[in-house]
Parts: C-alpha cells; sequence; structure tokens
C-alpha cells in the first residue's frame, strides 16, 4: 500500500529536561527523531514522510532529517499531540492509500514493524503497535496508597507507529472538534470513539517510550549495541 508516515515531533520534553526538544535530544549518536526517519525511510511501503516539529524549529529538525529523499514535509506543530498530528495530515499528499502515525519519542521502531502493520491494513482498517500488559495493575488512592487491584486480562499499552487506511484517518480527523483534538491522546482513540475496527499488533521487541533520562539511557543501550529487531 502506498504509505506517508507522519512523525510528532512537537513535544517540548520536559520531564527529560534536556532543554532541547525530545525529538532532538541525542541517542546512540543520533538525534532521536533521526531513528524513526530512518527506519520509515527503510520501509519500501512509505513514499513520504510528514513531520510536526516545535513551532520555530524547522530547520533544526530539517538538520536532523537530512538525507532521507521521504521527508516531504516539516510543519510547525499545535498545544497537542493530536493537535499536531491534525497539522501534519494537512501536508500530507492526497493520494496515499495508507497513513501512519509515530511518535518521534519512540525510537525503536523498525522497518519490520512497519511494514507488518501496513500488511495488516488489509484486513481492518486501523492497526496500532501495542503489548499485552505484563504488570498487575494498581488503582491509587489517596496518594500512594492502594485502592484496587484491577485485572489485567485484555489489557495491552497502545504503542506506536499507528497505521490506518487513509480515508479512514482522514474522516476521522475532519469529524473531530478543537477540545478533542486537546484531550485525545492518540489516533486509535479517536477512531475507536467512531467505531472504526482498531487491530492491535505486538511487536514482540522493545518499543519504549522515551519519557525520562533512565527510558534515554535504556534506549540508547538498546539501540547501540543489543538491538532486537
Ligand atoms: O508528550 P508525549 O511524550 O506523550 O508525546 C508523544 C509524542 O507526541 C512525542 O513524540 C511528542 O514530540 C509529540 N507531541 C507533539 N506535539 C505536542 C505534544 C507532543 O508533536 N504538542
Amino acid at each position: 500500500m502506498r504509505t506517508a508516515a507522519v512523525i510528532v515531533a512537537a513535544g517540548s520534553g520536559e520531564r527529560l529536561g534536556a532543554g532541547v526538544p525530545k525529538a532532538l535530544v541525542r541517542v546512540a549518536g543520533l538525534p532521536m527523531v533521526t531513528w524513526s526517519a530512518r527506519a520509515l525511510a527503510e520501509a519500501p511501503e512509505v513514499e513520504c514522510i510528514v513531520i510536526a516539529c516545535p513551532p520555530g524549529g524547522e530547520d533544526d529538525m530539517a538538520e536532523a532529517v537530512a538525507g532521507h529523499a521521504q521527508v516531504h514535509a516539516i510543519v510547525p506543530g499545535g498545544t497537542s499531540r493530536q493537535r499536531s498530528v491534525a497539522a501534519a495530515l494537512a501536508a500530507v499528499p492526497d493520494d496515499v492509500e495508507a497513513i501512519l502515525v509515530h511518535d518521534a519519542a519512540r525510537p525503536l521502531i523498525t522497518p519490520t514493524l512497519v511494514s507488518r502493520l501496513i500488511a495488516r491494513l488489509r484486513s481492518a482498517p486501523a492497526v496500532i503497535a501495542a503489548a499485552p500488559v505484563a504488570d498487575t495493575l494498581k488503582r491509587a488512592g489517596d496518594s500512594d496508597r492502594v485502592e484496587a487491584t484491577v485485572d489485567r486480562a485484555g489489557l495491552w499499552a497502545a504503542q506506536t507507529p499507528q497505521a490506518f487506511r487513509a480515508d479512514t484517518l482522514r474522516w476521522v480527523f475532519a469529524d473531530a472538534d478543537d477540545a478533542e483534538l486537546g484531550s485525545a491522546t492518540d489516533c486509535a482513540g479517536m477512531a475507536e470513539r467512531r467505531d472504526v475496527q482498531v487491530l492491535l499488533h505486538d511487536p514482540e521487541a522493545p518499543n519504549l517510550k522515551v519519557t525520562t533520562a533512565a527510558d534515554l539511557r535504556l534506549a540508547e543501550v538498546l539501540l547501540g549495541t543489543g538491538r532486537i529487531t
């Protein structure tokens, strides 16, 4: 399927405390976003890549992804993740059949995972990377006191990439108002709300989201040496 990839990279990454936008923090020798751009560019289905970056940071972003001919546009992101997705979607060419949305904060994405998600779009309009929850879950009451143990059966943690048939994702965003773009935390959730069938796909490999300095060190180890593909 002819595919466009959107990378959302407009977050500030305050929890990382690096002083630069999270997508530009270096991991194993490269800006974090470069790992995602490289993996997406290596997937044969991906024809073009659109990146949402911090407003004013277009030149730094262009430098971080230079050399990948698939990069089609770099646009200023919005004040929420989903507003950044919407800004990027507006720059995606009309003629693609599939659109994949990915967080720059997940640098362990592989071309194999991208291709598998796109292949499964033949049987459903949406397929997302996700992993079954392995930990026992607790709901907190006041401060750190446990209120309840939550049954983890059937619970999955959503990740990115999230792949959609292009017409489906465009319709979902056209139907959403600005309040929803401010509150939704992923594209699949917006699709589910409109009864779009969303499939789960377990990457069966680390696909961590870099949020803290400890995550960054772990990603550094996995990308630098022990890469599992
Ligand atoms: O903040 P969080 O880590 O949940 O963000 C997930 C992804 O969304 C990151 O890659 C971040 O750069 C992106 N994002 C964005 N625009 C925002 C907020 C987050 O592109 N306003």
